[in-house]
Protein backbone atom coordinates (compact mmCIF):
# COMPACT_ATOMS: atom_id res chain seq x y z
CA UNK A 1 0.00 0.00 0.00
CA UNK A 2 3.24 2.46 0.34
CA UNK A 3 4.33 4.32 -2.31
CA UNK A 4 7.30 6.97 -2.47
CA UNK A 5 8.27 8.52 0.28
CA UNK A 6 7.15 12.12 0.03
CA UNK A 7 8.79 13.85 2.43
CA UNK A 8 11.02 13.57 5.98
CA UNK A 9 10.12 16.18 8.64
CA UNK A 10 12.35 17.51 11.35
CA UNK A 11 11.31 19.41 14.03
CA UNK A 12 13.87 22.41 14.43
CA UNK A 13 14.03 25.12 17.58
CA UNK A 14 14.16 27.86 14.68
CA UNK A 15 12.80 27.92 11.45
CA UNK A 16 14.44 31.04 9.78
CA UNK A 17 17.70 29.80 11.20
CA UNK A 18 17.60 26.19 9.74
CA UNK A 19 15.87 27.09 6.12
CA UNK A 20 18.60 29.75 6.08
CA UNK A 21 21.72 27.14 7.35
CA UNK A 22 20.16 24.66 4.87
CA UNK A 23 19.90 27.42 1.91
CA UNK A 24 24.12 28.52 2.74
CA UNK A 25 25.57 25.73 3.91
CA UNK A 26 23.87 22.90 1.88
CA UNK A 27 23.26 24.84 -1.27
CA UNK A 28 19.86 24.11 -0.77
CA UNK A 29 16.36 24.99 -2.78
CA UNK A 30 14.20 25.80 0.23
CA UNK A 31 10.11 27.13 -0.18
CA UNK A 32 9.02 30.03 2.12
CA UNK A 33 7.77 29.64 4.97
CA UNK A 34 4.11 28.43 5.88
CA UNK A 35 1.79 28.63 8.81
CA UNK A 36 0.05 25.46 9.15
CA UNK A 37 -2.45 26.08 12.10
CA UNK A 38 -4.50 22.96 11.75
CA UNK A 39 -1.04 21.37 12.80
CA UNK A 40 0.46 23.70 14.91
CA UNK A 41 3.52 23.74 13.01
CA UNK A 42 5.34 26.59 10.55
CA UNK A 43 6.73 24.46 7.48
CA UNK A 44 9.25 25.21 4.88
CA UNK A 45 10.29 22.70 2.31
CA UNK A 46 13.85 21.70 1.01
CA UNK A 47 13.61 20.68 -2.49
CA UNK A 48 15.37 17.75 -3.53
CA UNK A 49 15.17 15.74 -6.54
CA UNK A 50 13.98 12.43 -5.05
CA UNK A 51 11.87 13.83 -2.29
CA UNK A 52 11.41 16.72 0.47
CA UNK A 53 12.50 17.34 3.54
CA UNK A 54 9.93 19.57 5.66
CA UNK A 55 11.41 21.30 8.34
CA UNK A 56 8.99 22.43 11.20
CA UNK A 57 9.02 24.62 14.58
CA UNK A 58 5.66 25.13 16.52
CA UNK A 59 2.92 27.33 15.93
CA UNK A 60 0.71 28.41 18.74
CA UNK A 61 -0.16 27.33 22.17
CA UNK A 62 -0.64 23.27 21.86
CA UNK A 63 1.79 22.43 18.76
CA UNK A 64 1.89 18.77 18.52
CA UNK A 65 6.08 19.03 17.96
CA UNK A 66 6.43 21.20 21.06
CA UNK A 67 7.02 18.18 23.28
CA UNK A 68 9.20 16.63 20.89
CA UNK A 69 11.30 19.60 20.91
CA UNK A 70 11.03 19.99 25.01
CA UNK A 71 12.76 16.30 24.78
CA UNK A 72 15.06 17.24 21.94
CA UNK A 73 16.21 20.97 22.31
CA UNK A 74 18.77 21.03 18.99
CA UNK A 75 15.79 19.14 17.29
CA UNK A 76 15.62 15.84 15.07
CA UNK A 77 13.65 13.84 12.81
CA UNK A 78 10.13 14.04 14.00
CA UNK A 79 8.20 12.10 11.04
CA UNK A 80 8.57 10.09 7.98
CA UNK A 81 5.53 10.48 5.03
CA UNK A 82 5.03 7.91 2.36
CA UNK A 83 2.63 8.25 -0.59
CA UNK A 84 -0.43 6.10 -0.74
CA UNK A 85 -3.21 6.22 -3.64
CA UNK A 86 -5.83 5.67 -1.12
CA UNK A 87 -5.93 7.70 2.19
CA UNK A 88 -9.49 5.70 3.48
CA UNK A 89 -8.47 2.41 2.32
CA UNK A 90 -5.22 2.89 3.97
CA UNK A 91 -6.46 3.63 7.11
CA UNK A 92 -9.62 1.02 7.08
CA UNK A 93 -6.29 -1.85 6.47
CA UNK A 94 -3.81 -0.60 8.79
CA UNK A 95 -6.70 -0.72 11.43
CA UNK A 96 -7.92 -4.18 10.60
CA UNK A 97 -4.26 -5.41 10.86
CA UNK A 98 -4.32 -3.75 14.47
CA UNK A 99 -2.75 -0.53 13.88
CA UNK A 100 -3.86 2.59 15.08
CA UNK A 101 -4.36 5.94 13.86
CA UNK A 102 -3.94 9.58 16.07
CA UNK A 103 -6.42 11.54 16.55
CA UNK A 104 -9.96 11.38 15.46
CA UNK A 105 -9.29 8.99 12.44
CA UNK A 106 -10.22 11.09 9.81
CA UNK A 107 -7.94 12.37 7.77
CA UNK A 108 -6.82 16.39 8.02
CA UNK A 109 -5.50 17.98 5.14
CA UNK A 110 -1.74 18.62 5.06
CA UNK A 111 1.14 21.13 4.23
CA UNK A 112 0.39 20.58 0.19
CA UNK A 113 -3.47 20.42 0.30
CA UNK A 114 -4.00 16.56 0.38
CA UNK A 115 -5.39 14.39 2.89
CA UNK A 116 -3.04 13.28 5.61
CA UNK A 117 -3.25 10.49 8.51
CA UNK A 118 -0.51 10.20 11.65
CA UNK A 119 -0.38 6.34 12.74
CA UNK A 120 1.20 5.57 16.15
CA UNK A 121 4.48 5.66 16.54
CA UNK A 122 4.40 2.66 18.94
CA UNK A 123 3.45 0.56 16.26
CA UNK A 124 6.47 1.60 13.87
CA UNK A 125 9.36 1.22 16.36
CA UNK A 126 9.25 4.76 17.69
CA UNK A 127 9.11 6.03 14.22
CA UNK A 128 5.90 8.87 13.67
CA UNK A 129 4.52 7.94 10.39
CA UNK A 130 2.47 10.39 8.15
CA UNK A 131 0.32 9.37 5.08
CA UNK A 132 -0.52 11.45 2.23
CA UNK A 133 -2.97 10.60 -0.51
CA UNK A 134 -1.61 11.52 -3.88
CO1 LIG B 1 4.70 15.83 7.18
Amino acid sequence: MLGRVNHIALAVPDLAEAAERYRSMLGASVTEPDNLPEHGVRVVFVTLENTKVELLEPLGEDSPIAAFLAKNPSGGMHHICYEVADILAARDSLVAAGGRVLGNGKPKIGAHGKPVLFLHPKDFFGTLIELEQV
